[in-house]
């Protein structure tokens, strides 16, 4: 990073004694956009924050970023995905071009209002940083690019990211959809760029019992009593998940549970809600070895009259490696997932966004001005480091 520091003699004028007056130390930071640049940055960025567009409600954030787009000359299409709510694609002279720049539009609830504390530069608000930090530095990325490059760049936003990714599925079955050399997307990553990212297989426990009164529990099944030991199994093999050097530990989270209706009754249903983030192998291996570590809760569970399921919610993806082969950026790995499988095809994948993950799903969403600034510097880095890179593939392969 540039920084220099400038030595400033404050207010030598007026003083009596010169010796006495202290030579303050001002450290003054170049600025990393012209103005007028970085006036546009926070008015898109603080636009996009300002509409609410918690996943499917991403009509209005979609219509307003449209007619922006159109004003800047871009050509765009949308996509309906469902009822109301669209991907936008947007491109300069031509639709087919090597490069995508890509990111989600949706965000999660609930809403919170968008902030710009000027003394500390933070700037904060649902979606400020996931990942309409992301949209906004990519818009102004591109748009300061030179023509050539700029009409070999298509833009995408879609919906329904952070609901399992509709939206990037249904682009990427798109008719006519273009067969892109290059694919950027965007997330909160610290402005490093992303390795790979753990897979994700979810699914529901489902336990199913026999109501009775609690004073005669050998007249029911207790469906509480099938997922509790159920969960137990599952406690115990979670420690001998796949693992990886590069991913470290497959986790599972028991996310929810729920199970009966009172204490005096016993229990007819029970379920549980469990996310395993993949560090190797497949979700076929992982649901494997959660079938095989149930299958004896289930046989008694069975033979007492009830029973016991688990019900995927999609068939999950293993890890996921990204490029990161891109010299200047520092790089690591993430355990959230992303878009990025849902977008079929032999194109390069790089991931880079402005902001902090931890912050990004929280009441304290935000980010700092210069964040928002040092992406749109690092996006043009990438995509003319990738732009040359895939011009020197395609030379070599003539
Ligand atoms: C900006 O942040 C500072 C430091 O946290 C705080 O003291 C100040 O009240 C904030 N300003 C506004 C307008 O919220
Ligand atoms: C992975 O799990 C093992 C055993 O539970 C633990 O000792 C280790 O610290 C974990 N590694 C990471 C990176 O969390
Ligand atoms: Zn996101």
């Amino acid at each position: 990073m540039l920084r220099s520091l400038i030595l400033i003699p404050v207010a030598l004028i007026g003083f009596a004694s010169a010796a006495q007056i202290p030579v303050h130390e001002v450290s003054i930071e170049p600025p990393l956009l012209p103005e007028s640049t970085s006036n546009e940055l926070l008015y898109l960025h603080r636009k996009l924050v300002e509409i609410e567009s918690i996943t499917q409600n991403e009509e209005k954030v979609g219509k307003w970023l449209k007619a922006y787009l159109e004003d800047q000359g871009f050509t765009v299409e949308l996509q309906e995905v469902s009822e109301k709510r669209y991907n936008l694609l947007a491109y300069g002279s031509k639709r087919d071009t090597s490069i995508l720049v890509s990111s989600h539009i949706d965000t999660v609830p609930p809403y919170w209002p968008y902030y710009h504390n000027k003394t500390t530069d933070i700037i904060g608000g649902r979606g400020s940083v996931d990942a309409k930090g992301s949209v906004a530095a990519q818009i102004i990325a591109v748009l300061g690019l030179k023509d050539k490059l700029l009409d070999d760049i298509s833009l995408l936003f879609v919906v329904g990211e952070e609901t399992g990714g509709d939206g990037m599925r249904a682009f990427s079955d798109l008719e006519n959809r273009p067969d892109y050399d290059v694919v950027i997307f965007g997330e909160p990553t610290e402005a490093k760029l992303v390795c790979g990212h753990k897979g994700i297989i979810g699914f529901t426990l489902k336990a199913q019992g026999k109501a009775a009164h609690s004073g005669y529990p050998w007249l029911g099944v207790s469906a509480n009593d099938v997922i509790i030991e159920a969960l137990g199994k599952l406690l115990i093999l979670r420690d001998h998940l796949p693992w990886s050097k590069k991913y470290g530990n497959t986790t599972m989270n028991f996310g929810y549970i729920s199970g009966g209706v009172a204490m005096n009754v016993v229990a007819e249903t029970a379920e549980a809600k469990i996310a395993v983030r993949i560090a190797a192998g497949t979700p076929k291996i992982v649901q494997g070895l959660i079938i095989n570590a149930l299958k004896d809760v289930k046989t008694k569970a069975q033979e007492l009259g009830g029973d016991l399921d688990a019900v995927w919610v999609s068939e999950g993806y293993p890890p996921v490696d990204i490029d990161c082969d891109v010299e200047g950026f520092k790089t690591m790995t993430v355990n959230y997932g992303t878009d990025i499988p849902n977008l079929k095809g032999d194109h390069k994948r790089y991931l880079y966004g402005p902001g902090n993950i931890f912050v990004a799903h929280s009441d304290h969403e935000a980010l700092k001005k210069k964040e928002l600034e040092q992406a749109v510097l690092d996006y043009r880095r990438l995509i003319i480091a990738t732009s040359l890179s895939h011009t020197e593939e395609e030379q070599n392969d003539m």
